[in-house]
C-alpha cells in the first residue's frame, strides 16, 4: 500500500505542506518495559499537557527520502538524522516517504534546559504530520478517528509514550482486559471514561534539576530486561491501572494520588534496582516530595506528585484549588528548584492542526 506505483499515480500533486501542533503527556501509571517493534510490556495512561508542545511545520516534494530539519531556526542534523531514520523505518507502512524530499522547522514551548522530554511531543507532531500527507496524497485517512489512531499508532513506533499524545485529555495505551478497545497498537481517549473533575487538572512541573537526563528511556527499558522485579512490576502496573481507571470513574481522589504516587515511585525504584543501577532523583527531588506529602496532610487537599524518569516533581491537583497549592508552591518549592524555574502547566486538548 502506498507504494511508489500508487504515488506515480496519485491524482494530486507531490508537493505541499503542513503543520501541526502536539502536546507532551505525564504517565499516571507508567510505561517501563519494551519488547519486539516498540510494544508495551505494560499498560499506561497518561494526562495529555497544554502548555508543553511541539509546532511541526513541514513541507515536502518529490525527491529520495532526504530530510532538511531546522529546530528552533537552526540547522539540527541530530534532530534530521533521528527523523531520517525513523522515516525509513517505516517503509514498510508508508513506503512513500522514500520517494519524496522534507524540510521541517519544529520548535519546543518549552525551554531546553527544563529537563521535560521532547520525544513525545516532537515524535507525534511529526507522524501527525505524515498522516496529513497521506490524506493530501492519497485521499485516505479522512475520518478524524481513524486520522488519530493512525497518527498514534505511528507514534508509538516514533517513541512509545508519543503515541498517548495526540488525544485530548487522557490517553491510554496498552493491552488490558478491563478496558475496551485497548490495545499495544495505539493509544485510545479514555477522558470521557473519568469523572470531569480530572478533566481540569493542573500540573506544576518543579524543576529540581535541569540537566540532561543520566540514562535515555530507551535504555531504562532495556534494562527492565533483566530486572528480577519486572514481572511484579508488570502485574502491579496492569492492577494499578485498572483501580485507577474505577476511581477515576468515581471521582475518587484518595485513590487516584494514592496510586499516582506509588507508580511514580515505583518507576524510580526499578531504575534503582536495574543493572547498573541508577539514582535519578536529586536531594531537592525528595525535599519538594516531602513538601508536597506534609502540605497534603497539613491542609487535607487532594495534591500530589508524579515523576519522569528524572528529578523533576509534577504536582497534579484539580484547578478548583489551584490558589492554594500554587501558593504554597510558590512560598515553599521554590526555593528548591534550580533557577527557583517552575512551568505551570495542565491538562490539554490534545493535538491542533495549525495553518501551514
Ligand atoms: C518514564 O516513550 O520516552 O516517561 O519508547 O524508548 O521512546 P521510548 O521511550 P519513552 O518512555 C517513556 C517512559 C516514561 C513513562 C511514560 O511516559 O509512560
Amino acid at each position: 500500500m502506498y507504494d511508489a506505483i500508487e504515488l506515480a499515480e496519485a491524482k494530486n500533486a507531490l508537493a505541499g505542506s503542513i503543520a501541526w501542533r502536539s502536546p507532551s503527556n505525564i504517565a499516571l501509571v507508567k510505561y517501563w518495559g519494551k519488547y519486539g517493534r516498540q510494544l508495551p510490556s505494560n499498560p499506561s495512561v497518561s494526562f495529555t499537557l497544554k502548555n508543553a508542545h511541539t509546532n511541526m511545520r513541514m513541507t515536502y516534494k518529490e525527491g529520495t527520502g532526504n530530510v532538511v530539519l531546522f529546530f528552533e531556526e537552526k540547522r539540527n542534523e541530530a534532530f534530521e538524522g533521528r527523523m531520517a531514520k525513523f522515516m525509513k523505518s517505516i517503509a514498510d507502512v508508508y513506503p512513500f516517504l522514500q520517494s519524496l524530499d522534507f524540510q521541517i522547522h519544529s520548535d519546543n514551548s518549552f525551554p531546553h534546559s527544563a529537563g521535560i522530554a521532547s520525544s513525545a511531543s516532537a515524535m507525534s507532531a511529526l507522524c501527525l504530520c505524515l498522516c496529513s500527507i497521506e490524506q493530501q496524497i492519497f485521499g485516505s485517512l479522512q475520518d478524524a478517528d481513524e486520522f488519530l489512531q493512525k497518527a498514534s499508532y505511528l507514534s508509538r513506533l516514533a517513541s512509545g509514550s508519543a503515541c498517548r499524545s495526540v488525544y485530548p485529555k487522557l490517553g491510554q495505551w496498552g493491552i488490558h482486559d478491563k478496558i475496551k478497545r485497548s490495545t499495544n497498537q495505539y493509544a485510545v481517549d479514555v477522558s470521557g471514561e473519568v469523572d470531569p473533575v480530572f478533566h481540569t487538572f493542573k500540573n506544576s512541573i518543579l524543576i529540581a534539576s535541569a540537566k540532561e537526563k543520566s540514562v535515555s528511556s530507551s535504555a531504562g527499558h532495556q534494562l527492565m530486561e533483566n530486572n528480577s522485579y519486572a514481572p511484579v512490576r508488570f502485574k502491579q502496573a496492569n492492577d494499578n491501572l485498572e483501580k485507577l481507571m474505577v476511581a477515576m470513574k468515581k471521582g475518587d481522589l484518595t485513590t487516584f494520588i494514592e496510586i499516582v504516587e506509588e507508580e511514580a515511585l515505583t518507576l524510580h525504584a526499578l531504575m534503582m534496582t536495574s543493572t547498573p543501577s541508577y539514582v535519578l532523583m536529586k536531594p531537592n527531588s525528595l525535599e519538594l516530595i516531602e513538601r508536597v506529602r506534609s502540605f497534603r496532610s497539613k491542609t487535607g487537599l487532594p495534591v500530589c506528585f508524579t515523576l519522569d524518569a528524572g528529578p523533576n516533581l509534577h504536582v497534579l491537583y484539580p484547578a478548583n484549588i489551584a490558589n492554594e497549592v500554587q501558593a504554597f508552591i510558590q512560598e515553599e518549592c521554590k526555593p528548591f528548584c534550580e533557577n527557583g524555574l517552575i512551568i505551570e502547566d495542565e491538562v490539554g486538548e490534545g493535538a491542533f492542526l495549525l495553518n501551514s
